[in-house]
Order: structure tokens, then C-alpha cells, then sequence
């Protein structure tokens, strides 16, 4: 098993915990912090539809509040319950929230159809981005 294979099996394991009644969209998320420690999150959504969250921010603040500070991978999964993966781009917002922690060599792993995995950095996802 790889690096990426386990954090994608996290990324898989968190997935199966989605709370998504509305979308029927379900995300999981797995961070690889500058530890080496693995932090999960899943998709919370809610009746009031805004107050969702989404599975990067989970993962995000869990990696946070656990005491990390980069973000060297992240892995990402998605696709409607019940069904196999598709491949899930983070929303802008969290493109953002990612960039907080990210720097060049942070790496975000896609796994969609039939298995297939994409890298990106996060420059390819949110060029010219805005940072304080
Ligand atoms: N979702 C995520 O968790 N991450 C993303 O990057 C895209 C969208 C969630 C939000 C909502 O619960 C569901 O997927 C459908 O949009």
C-alpha cells in the first residue's frame, strides 16, 4: 500500500460517515499534516442549506485543532451515495481554505472513476489567489 492509498482510504472511511440527506453527495477528506498525522472530515449539511460544511473544512479544522499547521496531501473522494466515485474538485471556498495551509509541494489527490487519480497543486486550482 502506498502513502496515497491510505490516505485515500481515510479519505474513503470518513466518506462512508457523511451526513448528506439533501445532496445525496457525499464527500471525504483526509489531510496529511507536516506530523505526519492523518486528519478526516466528512460532509455535514443541514436543513437550513448555507450552514453545510464541507468535507476539506472538516478535515481542515480537524487537522488544526489536533495541532497542525501545513498541509502536505490531501485527499479527496466524492460521488452521489450509493454509487461509485466521481472525480470531486474542492469548491472555491474551499480552494481557500486549503491555500491557508498550503505551499508549493502541497499536493491535493483526486480519486474518481474506475480507480483514476489526478494531482494537483493548489496554483492549478486557484491561480492568482488572494493572500493577505
Ligand atoms: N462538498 C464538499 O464537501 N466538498 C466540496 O469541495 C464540494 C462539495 C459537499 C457540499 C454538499 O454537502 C455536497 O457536497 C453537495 O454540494
Amino acid at each position: 500500500m502506498t502513502s496515497d492509498d491510505s490516505l485515500f482510504a481515510s479519505a474513503k472511511r470518513a466518506r462512508d460517515k457523511a451526513h448528506a440527506p439533501y445532496s445525496s453527495f457525499h464527500v471525504g477528506a483526509a489531510v496529511l499534516d507536516e506530523h505526519g498525522h492523518i486528519h478526516m472530515g466528512c460532509n455535514v449539511e443541514n436543513a437550513a442549506y448555507p450552514e453545510g460544511i464541507c468535507a476539506e473544512a472538516n478535515a481542515i479544522g480537524s487537522m488544526v485543532t489536533e495541532g497542525g499547521t501545513r498541509i502536505r496531501r490531501i485527499a479527496i473522494v466524492g460521488g452521489k451515495a450509493g454509487k461509485g466515485l466521481e472525480t470531486c474538485t474542492p469548491c472555491g471556498g474551499c480552494r481557500q481554505k486549503i491555500l491557508e495551509f498550503a505551499d508549493n509541494e502541497t499536493v491535493i489527490i483526486l480519486e474518481g472513476e474506475n480507480g483514476q487519480r489526478r494531482n494537483f497543486k493548489i496554483n492549478d486550482l486557484l491561480p492568482e489567489s488572494f493572500r493577505l
